[in-house]
């Protein structure tokens, strides 16, 4: 199997890496070997063992019959789309990394790959090393996915985690995290939530087989949680966590990103650092969890080599994925039930009381403040209550008052 590599950067030079790494044992589970036969990029690497095979046009990929199978990680929408496109028409399997192209055009691209009898494959997508596309797509098959509640976000895992263990502020949390690699370009798309929803999209839409839009994703960032309120987080024996959660109620379907606090009953409670995890429930099974490296250059890259060698294993043949491009519409975000952590100034306290009623007070000796847990009540309800008052933060709770 002759293999190209589209972009160079963190995730590219990792796959690069994997494979040579374990030449050995990847061909031996491919049934052939795997070599790399270009590397696409705009930059040049001079003294890089890989300047021989580097090129800058596209063109001599895609025209290039010998090469049966392409990594995409470039990022972005295009141009990966457009390459990835022209690949699978060209009969050349694509595995990628790319979560915005896959929650974009991932029921697009699929069907593709289904009439041309190739595959479309994107385990890295979703929380870097960890295996949950395939589960999702082959071991799970007999389930029907009543819920699924991840921490796919390795960047905001590290500075929440930082801020709940070392009390370091949210600005230098973010920084250690982007030397050490984990952030998207624009660290916009990890703080606020938009990376965890193209995670979620991309998992909802393999649950439940139609295509969720990222956009149609109720999504809140962490951007707004401050030390203060892990003082009562503390307090409370709770971890703030973004948590990505798509679940199906009565035939709707809801879909949330958003901090929420989470206690140790939890098993996403003691998930830290840049570590990711995914809980499914499915109907027959119960929960079943994945954990591991959500993000990084070799974890991340080990996740598209184990695509390469799907790929190269079903030569000829197409991995059958659900996933069509009819919509799956989340339900109204305000008919959504859940309880909230909210810190009010002491002197709305009394206020607080007659507005919310059966409330359970949290004290962590924070001067000029009172703040409290809630009963579940929907996302509508609590806007309207809290808007009697000055609200300084509110968590969204696992637990109710
Ligand atoms: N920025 C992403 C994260 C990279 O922090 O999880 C992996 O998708």
């Amino acid at each position: 199997m002759k293999i190209a590599v589209l972009g160079y950067g963190t995730i590219g030079s990792g796959v690069v890496e994997v494979l040579e790494t374990n030449k050995e044992s990847i061909s031996k589970r491919a049934g052939e070997e795997i070599s790399v036969k270009y590397v696409l990029d705009l930059r040049d690497f001079p003294g890089n063992p890989i300047e021989d095979i580097l090129v800058h046009d596209f063109a001599t990929i895609a025209e290039d019959e010998e090469v049966g199978c392409v990594v995409e990680t470039m990022g972005g929408t295009e141009p990966a789309y457009s390459y990835v496109k022209e690949c699978l028409l060209r009969g050349k399997s694509v595995c990628t990394s790319n979560k915005a192209l896959v929650a974009k055009h991932g029921a697009e691209l699929l069907e593709i790959a289904r009439q041309k009898k190739i595959n479309f494959l994107f385990e890295a997508s979703v929380g870097g090393g960890i295996p949950i596309i395939r589960p999702l797509n082959e071991s799970l098959t007999s389930e029907q996915i009543l819920e699924i509640n991840g921490i796919v976000n390795g960047t905001t895992n590290y500075i929440l985690t930082k801020m709940s263990r070392e009390g370091a502020t949210f600005e230098a949390a973010l920084k250690e995290a982007q030397n050490l690699g984990y952030a998207e370009r624009n660290p916009e798309a990890d703080v606020e939530g938009h990376d965890a929803g193209r995670k979620l999209a991309i998992l909802a839409s393999l649950s439940y087989g139609k295509q969720v839009d990222f956009e149609d994703i109720y999504m809140e960032g962490i951007t707004k949680i401050t030390d203060t309120d892990f003082k009562y987080a503390e307090v409370l024996g709770a971890e703030i966590k973004l948590l990505a959660q798509g679940k199906m109620v009565d035939g709707n379907f809801y879909a949330m990103v958003a901090p929420k606090m989470i206690k140790e009953e939890n098993p996403l409670y003691s998930v830290r650092g840049v570590f990711n995890s995914i809980l499914v429930k499915g109907n027959t099974l119960g929960e079943v969890m994945f954990y591991g490296s959500g993000a990084g250059k070799l974890p991340t890259a080990s996740a598209v080599v184990a695509d390469v060698i799907e790929a190269t294993k079903h030569q000829g043949q197409n991995i059958v994925t659900i996933w069509s491009n009819k919509k799956l519409e989340p339900a109204n975000h305000d008919e959504m039930e859940n309880s909230f952590f909210v810190r009010v100034p002491a002197a709305d306290a009394a206020k607080a009381k007659e507005v919310f009623g059966d409330i359970a007070e949290v004290s962590a000796n924070v001067a000029g403040e009172f703040a409290f847990v809630t009963k579940k009540m929907t996302e509508k309800a609590f806007e309207e209550k809290a808007a009697c008052m000055t609200v300084l933060n509110r968590i969204r709770t696992e637990w109710e008052a």
